[in-house]
């Protein structure tokens, strides 16, 4: 039986794509239920497309809304794909060590809560550093602090502005992400991928 995914999000959705595209006809893992606390995502038009079923939480604060729709769609793994929101505590209880986030720098340096976006890119190159990346990481009750599964790591260039960082950053989350879920699909739980590590 593969690994059934929800795939949470709160924007464009290019996560969700690499990730769909790479589990195309794979018995591993599959996506079965996209959400979103924004109505309006074009991530939830992307999941619609390709005939997933895609939700809007009404309440993004409401566990039992998540649940509702977690437990209905009877998923194995949760992954946070740009969700811009804290995953209320009831549900990371429910699925603890089943929910992973993927963020765009190397954790634990520039995460937290309000680094999102171009924020994080904003400063990675502000605090002079020389390297970037993204993260995936457990998800607990605080922003970005869970266990580390992987990282992929980006130079950053001395020419780079936010949005030149930011490229370079997503091209790298698209590998990261679907390697790190098909290693859980495999192992039947989010484990570290020691070589993105
Ligand atoms: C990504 O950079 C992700 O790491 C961050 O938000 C962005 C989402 O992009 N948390 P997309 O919606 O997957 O295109």
């Amino acid at each position: 039986m593969p690994t059934r995914l929800a795939v949470c999000v709160s924007g464009r959705g290019s996560n969700l794509v690499a990730l769909l595209d790479a589990l195309t006809g794979s018995p591993e893992a599959q996506v079965v239920l996209v959400l979103s606390n924004r109505a309006d995502a074009p991530a939830l038009l992307r999941a619609r497309e390709r005939g997933i079923d895609a939700e809007h939480l009404r309440n993004p604060a409401d566990g039992g809304e998540w649940l509702g729709y977690l437990r209905g769609a009877e998923v194995d793994l949760v992954v946070l794909a740009g969700y811009l929101r804290l995953v209320p505590p009831v549900v990371v209880a429910a699925y603890r060590g089943r929910i992973i986030n993927i963020h765009p720098a190397l954790l634990p340096a520039f995460g937290g809560p309000g680094m999102y976006g171009h924020r994080v890119h904003e400063a990675v190159l502000k605090s002079g550093a020389t390297e970037s990346g993204a993260t995936v990481h457990l998800v607990d009750e605080v922003y970005d602090r869970g266990q580390i599964l992987a990282q992929a790591r980006v130079p950053v260039r001395p020419d780079d502005t936010p949005d030149s960082l930011a490229a370079r950053v997503l091209e790298a989350e698209h590998r990261l992400l679907p390697a790190v879920v098909l290693r859980a699909a495999k192992a039947g739980r989010p484990v570290p991928v020691p070589e993105f590590a």
